[in-house]
């Protein structure tokens, strides 16, 4: 973990970011002539998916569309690198952490650079894609919106003062696309969400995912928190325990289609803490990296067969006795490609309900992506405990998540012990 350690209180100099800023107007002058000629991407709200399906940025080469190739690269997108920066950020250096080169150019105007090339390939989808949910071929959202800024689009780099910076800001894309799952009865998890963790950063976007309630009533008040937050995406198949891959699938669905400039897709359930400081500042400071899916592996899970487990699953429905490797769904990291694969392959197969099990083990499986194990970046209880007493400094411990199922009260406290920290440093 020292490298993670090493990027994370690494301070950037002030000149290691005006030389990555000027690469990024490079690069995007150089992007926008080309674009300029073509569609613009930007599309509001309201307007219909197939327009945003026709939206190829016109500077993306067909051969990067190959996401599993990771050379192919335009050349042109390739020459502002200096001392061979680009190259050295691509490589999947091992070692189990997301932190890459430590370089401060290299990591300051790779992301940008990086997104522009990992715009994912909408046209490898079937036509009909965005209305198909798995099986459910009359999918819709019942909410949805087409904003995936972070921010209003103020713009930050006054002082550099040109027309390009400001372009270059109000189309910023999040860092983080923060997805969590939620139940449609659930307001008091995701206010505490919205609180906390989960609270404005430039950096990311939160969204809220539930499926469709049967009563008005309820239906009314969701739309009615949703105007208040703006932060509910709501699909049209029935919220329940066993349709749980569908709201999985809803949300890679959304990021594909609504957000797919996202640096990094974070999946969580409403009932965990995520130390969001932490992990930004961790993921802003490493180089971007490609088929990446982090969390705390299970492996070897034999499969419930007793009708009394509440995770219940007949033979027709698997029948194999050990679950794939996979992630336990209450916090998981991908990387775009890996999410937009995970996509484009859950779609076409077979229905399974339990989603963790089903997206992060069979269907990961399926397009070799492996898991990257968090390590210590998951606090095991007692240190939270501890955290919770107060017995533990939350600054000694650098994490990213916790273990799940955490009531209202422990993720206000562990918030406020994080933030309290960062504040003392
Ligand atoms: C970019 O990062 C690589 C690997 O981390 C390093 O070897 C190289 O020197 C860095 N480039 C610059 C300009 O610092
Ligand atoms: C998009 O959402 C962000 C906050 O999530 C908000 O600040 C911004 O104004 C929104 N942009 C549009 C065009 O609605
Ligand atoms: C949904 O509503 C219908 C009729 O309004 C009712 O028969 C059914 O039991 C309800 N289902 C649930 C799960 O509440
Ligand atoms: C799952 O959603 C579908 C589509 O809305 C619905 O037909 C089905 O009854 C739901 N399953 C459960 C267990 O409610
Ligand atoms: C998965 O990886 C294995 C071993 O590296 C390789 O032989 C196989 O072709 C890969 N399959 C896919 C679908 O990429
Ligand atoms: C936690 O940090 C504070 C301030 O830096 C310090 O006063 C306190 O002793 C620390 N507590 C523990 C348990 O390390």
């Amino acid at each position: 973990m020292s490298g993670v350690l090493l990027v994370m209180f690494e301070r950037r100099p002030l000149f290691g970011a005006l030389i990555g800023l000027t690469l990024i107007v490079t690069v995007w002058h150089m992007s926008f002539q080309e674009a300029t000629s073509g569609t613009s991407s930007s599309s509001s709200f309201g307007s219909s998916y197939r327009e945003s399906t026709n939206i190829m940025p016109p500077y993306m080469p067909a051969s990067s569309l190959a996401l599993s190739t990771p050379t192919h690269f335009s050349p042109a997108l390739q020459q502002p690198s200096l001392d061979g920066g680009v190259s050295a950020g691509m490589d999947e250096a091992d070692g189990g952490v997301l932190a890459g080169g430590s370089s401060m150019v290299n990591q300051s105007f790779f992301p940008l650079l990086l997104s522009s090339i990992l715009v994912n390939p909408l046209e490898m989808l079937p036509k009909d894609d965005y209305n198909n949910l798995i099986d459910i071929k009359d999918f819709k959202f019942i909410i949805n919106f087409n904003n995936c800024s972070a921010e209003s689009g103020r713009i930050h780099h006054e002082s550099v003062g040109t027309d390009r910076i400001k372009m270059v800001d109000e189309r910023r894309s999040p860092l983080v696309l923060v997805l969590v799952h939620s139940a449609p009865t659930n307001w008091y998890k995701r206010n505490t969400i919205r609180d906390t963790w989960g609270q404005h950063d430039p950096r990311a976007k939160l969204i809220f995912l539930i499926g469709a309630v049967n009563s008005s009533v309820l239906q009314r008040r969701i739309k009615q928190e949703n105007r208040l937050y703006d932060d509910i995406v709501q699909g049209n198949f029935i919220d329940a325990y066993r349709n749980m891959t569908y709201k999985h699938v809803m949300a890679l669905k959304w990021f594909t289609y609504h957000c797919p400039e996202a640096k990094y897709v974070l999946k969580a359930d409403d009932d965990v803490f995520v130390n969001t400081p932490v992990l930004y500042d961790v993921l802003e400071s490493a180089s971007q990296r490609r088929r990446l899916l982090f969390c705390q592996e299970i492996s070897k899970a034999p499969v419930k067969r007793t009708h009394r487990s509440k995770w219940y699953v007949s033979v027709p429905e698997y029948r194999y006795k050990y679950y794939p490797n996979h992630c336990p769904g209450y916090s998981i990291i991908y990387t775009p490609d890996v999410a937009f694969e995970l996509y484009r392959e859950a779609q076409q197969q077979p229905y399974f309900w339990i989603d963790d099990v089903h997206l992060t083990g069979t269907i990961a499986r399926r397009i070799n992506v492996t898991i990257t194990p968090t390590g210590r970046m998951l606090l095991n209880q007692n240190q939270k405990d501890a955290i919770l007493d107060k017995r533990l400094n939350a600054t000694d411990q650098l994490f990213f998540f916790t273990t799940p199922d955490l009531r209202e009260d422990e993720i206000r406290r562990l918030w406020k012990a994080v933030t309290f920290s960062k504040n003392g440093r």
